[in-house]
């Protein structure tokens, strides 16, 4: 294992989501090799968060590699205004198969992007077919759909993203079940009811509604909150009651990540629109994908004058490296059988519950597929999470790097987000390592 420093003297680099008078320096990452980081010093850490929850097959993957360079010799970018190119079309043939009511692709550069179209083709679509009035948008509280100005409307985080409150567009939030933290007075299954009787009262009251989007399966960046059997699918019946469009966010949910290829199947739930980031490239390079039904499609149909058209589009939209290195993605999910893979590699998580939820800073653990939250309190009795001056992402980082794990925490909760292809013994190793990190840095957070 490691603890060598390597400082770099000066970086003009800004982090994300960073406060920067925390760290005088930063890893310097060389080489990725499988589920390993090597940093400038040779010292190797399991990549504990996929690079940000996006990587499937580890790194240096050759066949990613390959697609990548291959692709780079023909065509490294062409853009999408008039023209095409194979490895775009390609692609999109193939997410519209594996998407089952989808028609038409729209290709943007990351997930924040891709959610923003989404709420762009939901609100327009209503103005297309005459319905001027709705215009409101619902979601979830706790959600999360990126950074950008209508990603943080929806997906509202006071704590992120209080200060430009007065900048963003109101939204329609309602609650949402995370048994961990049931109210008082409630079993699980009647909160859960409650939250849906509180989103359909307010849908038969109010015709202004345009759309209801969620992250489809679990709440990720809300602190990996897992939706009850039957809560999305019931959603999505209650918006087709209501004549509200359906948007569901599998930017960090699909591919796999939960243990199903498209999240929205397994939760029987099809959408009118829908997105895709993250795993789509296996993590190699930045492209994300906004899918929408043919109602949706057709409605922006007409003559030139009628200006109908989506105004929307970005210089590296249907990149041909990042749509080549997707689709040869996509193919190694099914050469290996991959979604197969990651149901039985994910039980490995299920063997650590016990000795997980023994220490004594844990006070929940929730999990599906291949992500695990465990949620830090400081009593497990009353569940008040843990809330210190310093970063507790920092903290568990410094202590992660000295078990050889590289970890990034959200808030309260250590999140385990490995590689999709990672190995039942390196998932093994990786929980082994956890558990001495939250050992050793509970210490200085309790
Ligand atoms: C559910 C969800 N939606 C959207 C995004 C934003 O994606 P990006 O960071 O690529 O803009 C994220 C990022 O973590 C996410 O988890």
């Amino acid at each position: 294992m490691q603890n060598k420093k390597h400082l770099r003297k000066k970086s003009s680099v800004w982090h994300p989501n960073t406060q920067m008078k925390e760290w005088q320096s930063f890893d310097e990452i060389v080489q990725g090799k499988g589920v390993w980081l090597i940093d400038s010093q040779g010292n190797k850490m399991i990549d504990a968060v996929a690079s940000m929850w996006c990587n499937v097959w580890g790194h240096s993957k050759k066949e990613l590699v390959a697609a990548i360079t291959n692709q780079a010799k023909k065509v490294q970018h062409s853009s999408m205004f008039n023209l095409t190119n194979e490895p775009a079309e390609q692609l999109a043939d193939k997410l519209i198969e594996i998407s089952p009511g989808m028609h038409k692709v729209f290709y943007s550069d990351n997930g924040s992007s891709a959610m923003e179209i989404s709420f762009k083709l939901a609100l327009q679509y209503w103005n297309n077919v005459g319905e001027k009035n709705k215009s409101k948008i619902a979601t979830l509280e706790n959600g999360y759909h990126g950074d950008t100005f209508g990603a943080m409307a929806v997906g509202y985080v006071p704590q992120f993203f209080g200060k430009f409150k007065k900048q963003l567009f109101s939204t329609l939030q309602f609650p949402v079940p995370n048994p961990y933290r049931t109210p008082k007075g409630y079993t699980n299954l009647d909160y859960q009811n409650y939250c849906l009787e509180k989103i359909e009262k307010t849908f038969s009251r109010d015709d202004k509604i345009a759309a209801f989007v969620m992250e489809s399966g679990a709440q990720v960046a809300g602190g990996v909150v897992i939706y009850p059997k039957g809560f999305q699918n019931k959603i999505s019946k209650i918006c087709k009651k209501h004549n509200v469009l359906f948007v569901l966010d599998e930017i960090a949910t699909g591919f796999g990540r939960l243990g199903s290829m498209i999240q929205y199947t397994e939760q029987k739930s099809t959408p009118d629109i829908v997105a895709y980031g993250k795993m789509l490239t296996g993590g190699y390079l930045t492209m994300a994908a906004t899918l929408a039904s043919k109602k949706i499609y057709d409605s922006f149909l007409g003559e030139f004058n009628d200006w109908k058209h989506l105004f929307h589009g970005h210089t590296y939209t249907g990149n041909p490296i990042a749509a080549a290195v997707s689709l040869e993605n996509l193919k190694l999910y099914q050469k290996n059988n991959l979604i197969k893979k990651i149901q039985k590699t994910s039980k490995v998580f299920e063997k650590y519950y016990g000795e997980i939820s023994q220490l004594e800073s844990v006070g929940d653990i929730r999990h599906k597929g291949m992500l695990m939250g465990i949620e830090l309190v400081t009593d497990k009795k009353k569940k008040t999470p843990i809330h210190p001056k310093k970063s507790i992402n920092k903290i568990f980082f410094e202590e992660g790097k000295k078990n050889g794990i590289y970890l990034r925490t959200l808030g309260n909760i250590v999140m385990l987000v490995p590689p999709l292809a990672i190995t039942e013994k390196e998932l093994d190793l990786l929980l082994n390592r956890t558990i001495l990190t939250i050992k050793s840095a509970q210490k200085q957070v309790l």
